[in-house]
């Protein structure tokens, strides 16, 4: 296994690792970067460089988790990290779905009952996608921060503990399998049952950016379960101790 390093010209690795291109985007950098490698782009950023390579290979290879040296990251630059992907999904993938989806339907020769069904498989998997980001950045997220801060600074433990009176991350705690069984149950109506009376090239088109959703989210949720809940957990306890 192969694994980018701060030395990797980071155009070498978009050409080895195109899927990469909207990480970059959210971790800071756009394109244009020249032979530069990927120290120099974040040095000149002001990009945590850990961070950056840890996130890009946590992408490129799905066996890669280096639990250990991502919990050495503060919980702010993870959350913001999290929250630029949110913005991704909300501002980008989901209206490009909507265009494809319906592109895909219309390309059927008449409206039917069929066409109806996977609107409404695309109409729950949306809504359980909208509740599940909602959640975490009015509630979650919130709740994390303040506890980093608590943490940092003693004279806002009070407040904290008045504020979040008993809580834990784990009361917070949310199963991605909800959206996870939603986003199956929309592409396999379309794989497996769907009259393929549609344009083909269409149909594939939706589905792949559908699959593409599917990929960023497995990462985007490791990263919360995998990274941010444990260190969550971690601050829970150091508080505990204050006490
Ligand atoms: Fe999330
Ligand atoms: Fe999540």
């Amino acid at each position: 296994m192969e694994l980018f390093n701060e030395n990797s010209k980071l155009a070498a690795v978009i050409h080895k690792d195109h899927s990469l291109l909207p990480v970059i985007n959210r971790l800071g950098i756009k394109l244009g970067f020249g032979d530069k490698t990927i120290r120099n782009i974040c040095e000149e950023r002001g990009i945590d460089l850990n961070f950056f390579v840890e996130t890009i290979n946590v992408f490129h290879y799905e066996a890669y988790f280096p639990e250990k040296r991502l919990l050495d990251f503060s919980v702010s630059i993870v959350i913001d990290y999290l929250v630029k992907t949110h913005q991704y999904y909300v501002n980008y993938l989901m209206p490009e779905n909507d265009r494809l989806v319906e592109l895909f339907l219309l390309s059927s020769p008449n409206e039917s009952t069929e066409n109806e069904l996977v609107r409404k498989f695309y109409t729950k998997f949306k809504d359980e996608f909208v509740i599940h980001i909602n959640f975490e950045e009015r509630e979650m997220f919130p709740y994390i921060l303040k506890l980093s801060e608590a943490i940092a600074n003693p004279d806002l433990r009070t407040s904290f503990k008045q504020n979040y009176p008993g809580y834990s991350i784990e009361g917070f705690e949310k199963e991605h399998s909800n959206m996870d069984d939603k986003m199956d149950d929309l592409k396999n109506i379309i794989i497996k049952y769907l009259p393929p009376n549609y344009d083909q090239n269409r149909g594939n088109a939706f589905l792949s950016n559908i699959f593409l959703f599917e990929r960023d989210m497995k990462n985007h949720s490791r990263i919360e379960d995998n990274i941010l809940i444990p260190k969550v957990k971690q601050l829970e306890k150091v508080l505990l101790n204050h006490e």
